[in-house]
């Protein structure tokens, strides 16, 4: 079932955060719909309660422009099908006014984000007070940012500034927007901190406790950068320096402080890229798409439990389910 993502925050709203994963194929959709509803091996398995999941799946413009939108569209509702009990939202990551537009006139999106992070603050609040106005007019929410991330998002190279309290308050009011996503220390990609950096947890609860109560934040830039996959990776041939990312046991916290999305993109890369790496590294001989298809699936299935797990999210499918009636 697609839903919006306010009736998702506003279950998991200081409890828990819900997992954000971007997808761009077949192989990834397959492993995050199983994921969610707490199954590995088969789609047909019976759904596991006690790790079942609401989850958003989203949607860059890169993964948009890689084949044609209409591909990963026609997916998403083929997985909608395939897997009735999901609850989840289709979303924007990232967008441009104009990419806003196309997902809202679509039909097909539920939330779309829109990043006019870059701008000034007054065109931010602009461009953002444009796209809320044509999404509410057709029942779909809407995730703006405010501050700068590091790191590469899309085709923007990004130099920090973390959020500001005071205007993110002045943002949400002028705005509208549903939730806001904010710069708090992370960045996107794989090498986000080289030693002592972690998450201004302190700006975090500033910006919440002036935020309207219960108001939802995202954070973007949330891979945790796992060792385990990296090294995974160079074993089979990779070139990875060494890096790391947002420690798992930092989610809960930002949850607790109203932080209900987590985006993760990086950690479901890097899944993917060891697995195939070793996949041919096994059988030198084979050149079937499918043979590191079937390795992945199931392990991307077992990465998102995890993933869940460290979020809170891990459990909570049939409680959210309640509160969208
Ligand atoms: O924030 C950026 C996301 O990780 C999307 O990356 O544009 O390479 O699909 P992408
Ligand atoms: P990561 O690069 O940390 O996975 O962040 C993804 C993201 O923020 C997508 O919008
Ligand atoms: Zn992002």
């Amino acid at each position: 079932m697609i839903v919006t993502t306010d009736a998702l925050f506003c279950h998991a709203y200081g409890k828990y955060a819900v997992g954000a994963y971007n997808i761009n194929n077949l192989e990834q959709t397959v492993g995050l719909l199983r994921g969610n509803l707490g199954q590995s091996k088969s789609n047909d398995e019976p759904v596991d309660n006690s790790r079942s999941a609401p989850f958003i799946l989203q949607i860059s413009r890169g993964a948009r422009g890689y084949t044609d939108k209409r591909f990963l569209e026609a997916m998403i509702r083929a997985a909608d099908t395939v897997f009735p009990e999901a609850v989840f939202a289709v979303h924007l990551d990232h967008g441009t006014e104009e990419a806003c537009y196309d997902c809202i006139d679509s039909g097909f999106y539920s939330s779309v984000m829109i990043d006019a992070s870059h701008e000034e603050l007054a065109e931010n609040i602009a461009i953002t007070r444009r796209v809320v106005d044509r999404a509410h007019a057709v029942g779909i929410v809407v995730e703006a940012e405010l501050g700068r991330l590091g790191g590469v998002e899309e085709d923007v190279v990004g130099t920090v500034c973390l959020t500001d309290p005071d205007q993110a308050v002045e943002f949400v009011e002028r705005t509208g927007c549903d939730s806001l996503a904010v710069a708090i220390g992370t960045s996107h990609g794989a090498y986000k901190f080289t030693g002592k950096q972690g998450l201004h947890f302190d700006v975090l609860e500033k910006i919440q406790k002036v935020l309207p109560e219960g108001f939802p934040m995202v954070m973007h830039g949330s891979s945790s950068v796992p060792k385990e996959w990296v090294d995974r990776i160079n074993a089979a041939g990779g070139a990875m320096p060494s890096t790391s990312g947002v420690p798992e046991d930092q989610y809960l916290p930002a949850a607790k402080l109203g932080v209900c999305k987590v985006n993760i993109d990086t950690d479901g890369r890097l899944v993917w890229c060891a697995i195939y790496r070793e996949s041919f590294r096994e059988k030198p001989e084979d050149f079937d798409p499918r043979t590191p298809g079937k390795v992945f699936m199931p392990a991307y299935a077992d990465y998102i439990v995890h993933k869940n797990g460290k979020l809170g999210s891990a459990g909570q499918l049939e409680a959210a389910r309640k509160t969208l009636a």
